[in-house]
């Protein structure tokens, strides 16, 4: 049975971005800069996921990093230097998109020492957090929707008061590239009838041939805060690492948790294939750009 938890509930204000990966699959672009700032058309990866937070009420924005993260620092802090430069110079436009991004938000930033896994990156933030709701953004999985797809996730877990995860179906042996649910659809007030899923069982990078379902994690989630204890309980799991799959799994013993198939195009920016896509698309979609470069690939003979 289905229930609302009522007073359950409080507004979510702080989205976690971890950013200690290696970045090894986009290597050598990655060796000395982090993957999360290769830029999709003109905006650094974690500057769309920043973006998403801020659109979706949450202006607390804590980055976990690694070492050799200094630029992520550096593009969030105000650039005097810069700004002096494009002021002295006319370059309004400019200058106003330079200091919106830091204008808007109050990031913190935390350190993670080693890259022991995703679940690791997020217990990292356990004080900062502390006993409220949040949400973790995955930056390479770039998402374009008309209702920012933390949002959608909000509105779900405002209404269950319970954690959410972000679900794209995925076909074929790539479903072994990410966390897997089994689920069942539940209906839900202004949703089609597979859009929420109660979810049973999760798995982490399942062999091909052993994934429960064609529903796979994509990387946005709203978690209550006892999944920092369930962190704490788990052993590594998928690939020697703390994952955050299977602290989910843990947390499945004394809370629910729900899985929403997103509106919206989601893009693995952190394979070099999904990224062309992304530019391409992005770059299509620019009212300064997209004219001149649809006429331009018209002009490849493909
Ligand atoms: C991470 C998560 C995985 C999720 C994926 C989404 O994996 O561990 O559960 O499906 O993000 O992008 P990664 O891509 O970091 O290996």
């Amino acid at each position: 049975m289905e229930f609302r938890i009522e007073g359950m509930s409080s507004k979510v204000r702080k989205a976690v971005f971890p950013a200690a990966g290696l970045g090894t699959r986009f290597l050598p672009a990655t060796k000395a800069q982090p993957k999360e700032m290769l830029p999709l058309v003109d905006k650094p990866l974690i500057q769309y996921g920043v973006e998403e937070a801020i659109h979706s009420g949450m202006n607390n924005i804590i980055i976990v990093t690694g070492r050799g993260k200094s630029a992520i620092e550096d593009h969030f802090d105000v650039s005097f230097e810069l700004e002096h430069m494009l002021e002295t110079r006319g370059k309004r436009d400019t200058l106003a998109q330079v200091r919106s991004i830091s204008d808007m938000i109050d990031v913190s930033y935390v350190r993670q020492k080693e890259a022991l896994g995703l679940g690791h990156a997020v217990l990292r933030v356990k004080e900062l957090v502390g006993p409220e709701p949040f949400s973790v953004v995955l930056s390479d999985d770039v998402i374009d929707a008309e209702i920012p797809c933390l949002q959608q996730l909000l509105e779900i877990h405002s209404f269950y008061g319970a954690s959410v995860v972000a679900l794209m179906e995925v076909d074929g042996p790539e479903i072994s590239s990410y966390g897997v649910v089994n689920a069942d659809p539940i209906a839900h007030p202004g949703l089609g009838d597979h859009s929420l899923y109660r979810i049973h069982n999760l798995v982490e990078k399942p062999k091909q041939g052993e994934a429960p379902s064609n529903l796979a994690i994509i990387g946005r989630y709203i978690l209550t805060p006892e999944i920092f204890e369930s962190i704490e309980a788990i052993a590594p799991g998928s690939g020697g690492e703390i994952q955050l799959t299977d602290s989910l799994k843990h947390l499945l013993r004394s809370r629910p948790i729900y899985g929403l198939k997103f509106e919206g195009k989601r893009y693995d920016a952190g394979d070099k294939l999904g990224f062309l896509k992304a530019t391409v698309e992005f770059a299509l979609k620019r009212h300064d750009l997209g004219a001149p470069f649809r006429q331009y690939l018209k002009s490849l003979s493909l």
